[in-house]
């Protein structure tokens, strides 16, 4: 691969042999000296106060250190002021043993400190409180009298509100020849990484801490850290470089690092909490959601008149909202839309963004819908779409940058054998399986923000690039040691890719599917200021044939500098090492939107799903045989981890249909499954022929690299592809998620 330019192959991810060979280090991986170990004590009831808690059972105990509760723990600078973090919706942060108000169920009420994590967990559940019990309200659709818009906050900037209303919906919808209105359902989800939750404070003296964090963004962590706690940002390190999975989770700092640095900083001791599966559960959630779509269209299929209502669930601290309903005006030109978006506040943690937030969830209403007009209408699935097709975002009024997605529903049917269809439900067999062909669409953002990486030319006249960056499981390790490499025209092997640790250049969060396009231009702007910074010191060496060269007479390769126009002229980075007496040469660059031109264009990737569903109509069996995903998302850095994401997406399509549901006792307030036995989610059995065929774009709108970002769009269409080929096979149109076998019977 030497000479090769690295984007664009399929190149391993760099980190595998550690991860498989469990050799790479995880936050609750990190084993110091003296390190205690807390255990978080969780509200057994929902909504009320804490009247007492008694731990003179067990804090005596040999190995118990100390028990923190509301009423000893020390104080903080947080409890005065409002900090959130950079994904905390608008409201008022919670923050756990502030005071002796419950809630909700499961909330943090206490910490036991002890020399082992056993003796900890031990003396948590020995621990009598009593409570003060009030009503409480946890069931969506019991209150939807309470459905109110939400307030408006900084995370809008990434979450737009619904846009307003246009033209005259009712009259449109009312004079249209075809028209639907359905109402569809959705179910809490929890992200279920597999790694738990934990954060290992080492305690560095006086106001110091380092800290290995599970987290989607490390500089996130430490701000959040520093605020809370009044701590120097310098004094505070978080340190994540293998997450186990976020999917959302990690978006904010979770109660295990708060409750961590408190024990920490208190006893001036090296500290873990970890969180057990079921405390995963009261970390964030993906909220249940009602829906109402009508569309009206006329005989030809065009779609002229759009209503979307979404409401979904909060907490009664913050005004959670995701994107669900405006996605529909964006994907098909209506001139008369009504979009809304109510939440409905309840005694429930504030749910959390969970991969593709409000996208996975509006899009499978939309599409849905979209097919229920195909079939009034008798037009094919795929034929409608191209019908209503634009490029232009008709609810901003901005053409996109780039969409291929007409070539994703070409390819993507034809690769799939969609021709191979009889659009009649119930038509096709196999054996005694009833067989579906569905399609939808998908649609994300492609978003960027402000990145910054560090690029260092060693001694070694190897490159090392830094960026704070944390590696969910994406491939972003992996990519950016590709794209560095190829701006310094190094091979692979010559670049390190340092990342994960606060005191790096700044990143925001990993997440929304904007990591690449953020960070990736920053790393090759870093690597280019490297570039010329090394032609600058190649110019002032003694009789360089280089004095007057300017950036675009040269080129890098392979560790020297070559004049364009004569190749024989050439410096290697060990002279100018050399001439910068042996020492390293650092250059730090940042990379943003043009704020002038960013907001003129509309950006978003796209897909075509096809999916061919079997069922076995006595047992209500729904097996999802093949499943084809056609993406039109930039330029494709590395084709086999673009490919590893849109897999993981489709996989998590199949769950959010078929399989996944958190399922409250309203009586309880309480969360039922909260185990991987009993939330259920796709085994290997329930996954079959699965592909992803790439349609790349030539886009240098979005970013000089040209990418948009695919850690999302896959799980995007699944949903409705698979509702649809439901349809196909059955005549039943199911319009709640996920799909009970038992609807089938
Ligand atoms: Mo994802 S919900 O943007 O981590």
């Amino acid at each position: 691969m030497k000479n090769l330019p690295s984007i664009g192959q399929p190149h391993n991810r760099l980190e595998g042999a550690l991860k498989v060979t469990g050799s790479a280090k995880y936050a609750g991986d990190y084993n110091v000296d003296g390190l205690l170990y807390g255990y978080v004590v969780n509200s057994t009831i929902t909504k009320g106060k804490i009247k007492s808690i008694d731990t003179s059972e067990v804090k005596d105990l040999e190995g118990i250190v100390e028990i923190l509760t509301h009423e000893n723990r020390p104080s903080t600078a947080w409890f005065d002021f409002q900090y959130a973090d950079m994904d905390a919706p608008p409201g008022t942060v919670f923050k756990p043993l502030k005071d002796n108000v419950i809630r909700y169920n499961g909330q943090p009420i206490a910490l036991v400190v002890a020399e082992t994590f056993e003796m900890a967990r031990y003396a948590a559940a020995k621990i009598k409180i009593e409570y003060e019990t009030e009503g409480f309200a946890t069931e969506m659709a019991a209150n939807l009298e309470e459905a109110r818009d939400p307030k408006k906050g900084l995370a809008s900037l990434l979450k737009p509100p619904p846009p307003k209303p246009k033209g005259d919906f009712d009259t449109a919808y009312k004079e249209s020849f075809v028209k639907t209105d359905s109402r569809f359902s959705h179910g809490t989800e929890h992200h279920n990484p597999m790694e738990l939750y934990a954060s290992t404070v080492i305690y560095e003296g006086e106001g110091k801490l380092k800290i290995y964090d599970k987290t989607q963004g490390t500089i996130n962590s430490q701000m959040y850290v520093a605020n809370v706690f009044g701590l120097k940002m310098k004094n505070v390190q978080v340190i994540s470089p293998f997450v186990g999975g976020g999917f959302g989770s990690g978006l904010r700092p979770q109660h295990q690092l708060f409750m961590a640095v408190m024990a920490s900083l208190h006893l001036k001791r090296n500290v873990r909490v970890t969180l057990d599966r079921a405390q995963m559960y009261m970390i964030g959630h993906r909220p249940p959601t009602l829906q109402h779509t009508k569309f009206g269209a006329d005989e030809n299929g065009k779609v002229n008149a759009i209503f979307h209502e979404a409401i979904g669930e909060t907490s009664q601290f913050e005004d959670y909202v995701e994107i669900v309903v405006n996605w529909a005006n964006m994907l098909y030109p209506a001139e008369n839309t009504l979009l809304q978006h109510k939440i409905v506040p309840l005694d429930v943690y504030s749910p959390l963004d969970m991969r593709a937030p409000g996208g996975s969830t509006g899009m499978h209403a939309i599409e849905v819908t979209m097919d229920e007009i195909a079939y009034r209408l008798n037009i094919d699935p795929v034929e409608l779409r191209l019908i209503n097709y634009s490029m232009v975002d008709q609810s901003s009024e901005k053409e996109y940058s780039s969409k291929e997605l007409k070539e994703c529903y070409l390819r993507g049917a034809k690769q799939f054998g969609w021709d191979q269809r009889n659009p009649v439900p119930r038509s096709m067999k196999r054996g005694n399986k009833l067989v579906g062909y569905g399609m939808a669409t998908g649609m994300w953002d492609a978003n960027r923000l402000l990145g910054r990486a560090e690029a260092i030319l060693k001694s070694d006249g190897k490159v090392e690039v830094q960026s704070a960056v944390t590696d969910i499981g994406t491939g972003t390790f992996t990519i950016m040691t590709q794209i560095a490499a190829d701006q310094l025209g190094l091979p692979l092997e010559d670049v390190t890719f340092s990342y994960a640790d606060s005191k790096m250049a700044f990143a925001p969060i990993q997440g929304g599917s904007f990591t690449t396009a953020t960070v990736g231009p920053a790393v090759k702007a870093a690597c280019e200021a490297l570039n010329k910074k090394l032609l600058k010191i190649a110019g002032l060496m003694e009789g360089s044939a280089f004095a007057k060269a300017k950036f675009k007479d040269v080129s890098f390769k392979d560790g020297y500098i070559f004049l364009k126009d004569n190749p024989g002229t050439k410096i290697g980075y060990d002279e100018i090492l050399k001439h910068n007496d042996g020492k390293e040469i650092r250059t730090k660059n940042s990379a943003m939107p043009n704020p002038l031109t960013y907001g003129k264009k509309a950006r978003a990737v796209h897909s075509a799903v096809f999916v061919e569903v079997e069922i076995d109509e006595e047992l209500g069996v729904i097996e999802v045989k093949r499943a084809l995903t056609a993406v039109a998302a930039g330029k494709i850095i590395n084709p086999k981890t673009a490919e590893s994401q849109l897999l993981g997406g489709m996989i998590w399509g199949i769950s959010k249909a078929l399989h996944e549901e958190t399922i409250t006792d309203h009586t309880l307030g309480k969360y039922m499954n909260d185990d991987l036995a009993e939330y259920h989610i796709p085994v290997h059995a329930d996954i079959h022929d699965l592909q992803v065929l790439f349609v790349e774009e030539d886009d240098k709108f979005v970013n000089d690299l040209g990418v948009k970002g695919v850690g999302e769009i896959g799980g995007v269409g699944m949903p409705p592809a698979i509702t649809n080929a439901v349809y196909h096979a059955t005549g039943k149109r199911i319009y709640d998620l996920p799909i009970h076998f038992d609807y089938l019977l």
